[in-house]
C-alpha cells in the first residue's frame, strides 16, 4: 500500500523521492476516475479575432455568442498577444519550477485568502483528496498593488510576468465587450459591472504521474469568475465537458482556450454556461498551463443584466457580491457554488 506524502509539493515527491506510485491521499474513489477509455477527441471552436474591429465584426460577435452559448469554451487566434511575450511567460513558468525546492518554497502559503503563494492541489486546508498539481498564484491588476510580493527568483519573473498580464488585460477587455454585445447589451455594460476588477493568474505546474488513471491535475470544476484566458504548453491535458462525454482538448500553437466562468452565467441569466472542465496528467511529461482569471472586483453586485430578464425568463440567480460567492468558491472544494445564489 502506498503512504501518504510528507513533502509540501507533489513536484518533489517525483524529482527527488522518485516515487512509482500515487500516494494514497491521491488516489480518487474508483466511480471518479478519469475513465480515458471514455473520452473523445474533438475540438472546440477557433475564432479569428483578426476581423473583431472590422468590416466583420458582426459575424465575430455572433461566432462568440454561439460558442458561449453552445459549448462555453472557444479559442482564439490573432488575439494580439505578441508571441515573444508568451515565449517569454512559459519559459518563466518553467524557470521557476525548476528553481531549487528550497528556493520555490519561499514563496509556500495553504492560506486561500494570500495574494501572492506557492501551493499544491487545490485547497489542502478543506478538501479530502489531493490533486497532482503545484501552482503560483498570483494578484496582477491593479498590478502596482501586488508586484512587490511577486518572485524574485528567476530574475526576470517580474519583468516577463508584467508584460504578459497587460497584454492579456487588452485582450480581457475585448473579449468582455464582445461578450456583453452577443447579448444584445451595451458593449460596456459588463466592463461597467465587474467595479474596478481584478486579475488573477495562475501557473500551473502538473509534474508526470506513475499512475495517472487514479488521479487528476485538477478535478471538474468550473471557474468561479468571469472569463479565463488559458495559455498552456504542447502536452495534452485539458478536458472539457460536451453533451455529458469528457473531450479532450489538444493544444493548438499560438491561440488561447477562453472560457465563461459562473458570473457571465449570472450576468448572462443562464444563456451562457460555465462549464466543467478538469486537467488529467500523464506518465511520462510535465505540464505547464497558465490561466489568467479575470474576475469583477470583490464589491462588485453581481446578478442577471436587466436587459436578459422577460416574463418568460425571470431572473435565475438573485444579487451577491463577488467577493461573497468566491469565498464559498474556496471553501466549497471545487464544487459548482451557482445553485446556492439561485433565486428559489
Ligand atoms: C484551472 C484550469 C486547466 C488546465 O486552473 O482552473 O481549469 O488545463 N486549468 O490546467
Ligand atoms: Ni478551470
Amino acid at each position: 500500500m502506498a503512504t501518504t506524502s510528507k513533502r509540501l509539493l507533489v513536484s518533489d515527491l517525483v524529482s527527488t523521492d522518485k516515487i512509482d506510485q500515487v500516494p494514497s491521499n491521491y488516489i480518487r474513489p474508483i466511480t471518479q476516475r478519469p475513465d480515458f477509455q471514455n473520452v473523445v477527441h474533438d475540438s472546440i471552436p477557433l475564432i479569428d479575432l483578426n476581423n473583431l474591429n472590422g468590416p466583420n465584426h458582426a459575424n465575430v460577435i455572433k461566432q462568440i455568442g454561439e460558442a458561449c452559448a453552445d459549448h462555453g469554451f472557444f479559442q482564439v487566434k490573432n488575439h494580439g498577444v505578441p508571441e515573444s511575450i508568451i515565449a517569454n511567460m512559459m519559459q518563466t513558468a518553467r524557470d521557476f519550477f525548476n528553481l531549487p525546492e528550497q528556493e520555490r518554497l519561499k514563496n509556500y502559503s495553504d492560506d486561500p485568502t494570500k495574494a501572492t503563494r506557492l501551493s499544491t492541489s487545490f485547497n489542502i486546508r478543506t478538501e479530502k483528496v489531493a490533486n497532482w498539481r503545484d501552482y503560483l498564484r498570483l494578484h496582477c491588476y491593479p498590478i502596482d498593488n501586488f508586484i512587490d510580493e511577486w518572485p524574485t527568483n528567476p530574475a526576470s519573473f517580474r519583468a516577463h510576468v508584467a508584460e504578459y498580464c497587460q497584454s492579456t488585460r487588452n485582450l480581457a477587455l475585448q473579449l468582455i465587450a464582445a461578450i456583453s454585445e452577443s447579448l444584445g447589451l451595451h458593449k460596456d455594460y459588463m466592463n461597467t459591472q465587474l467595479g474596478k476588477h481584478a486579475q488573477h493568474m495562475v501557473l500551473n505546474y502538473y509534474p508526470p504521474c506513475p499512475q495517472p488513471d487514479l488521479t487528476y491535475g485538477l478535478p471538474g470544476h468550473t471557474d468561479p469568475n468571469f472569463i479565463t484566458i488559458l495559455l498552456q504548453d504542447e502536452v495534452p491535458g485539458l478536458q472539457v465537458l460536451k453533451d455529458g462525454k469528457w473531450v479532450a482538448v489538444d493544444p493548438v500553437p499560438n491561440t488561447f482556450i477562453i472560457n465563461i466562468g459562473d458570473q457571465v452565467q449570472v450576468m448572462s441569466n443562464d444563456k451562457y454556461k460555465s462549464i466543467l472542465h478538469r486537467a488529467v496528467v500523464n506518465c511520462d511529461k510535465e505540464r505547464i498551463s497558465i490561466p489568467t482569471f479575470y474576475c469583477p472586483s470583490p464589491e462588485a453586485v453581481i446578478g442577471p443584466a436587466p436587459d436578459v430578464v422577460t416574463d418568460d425568463e425571470p431572473a435565475v440567480y438573485r444579487q451577491f457580491t463577488y467577493g461573497e460567492y468566491y469565498e464559498k468558491f474556496w471553501d466549497n472544494g471545487l464544487e459548482k457554488c451557482l445553485d446556492m445564489f439561485k433565486t428559489s
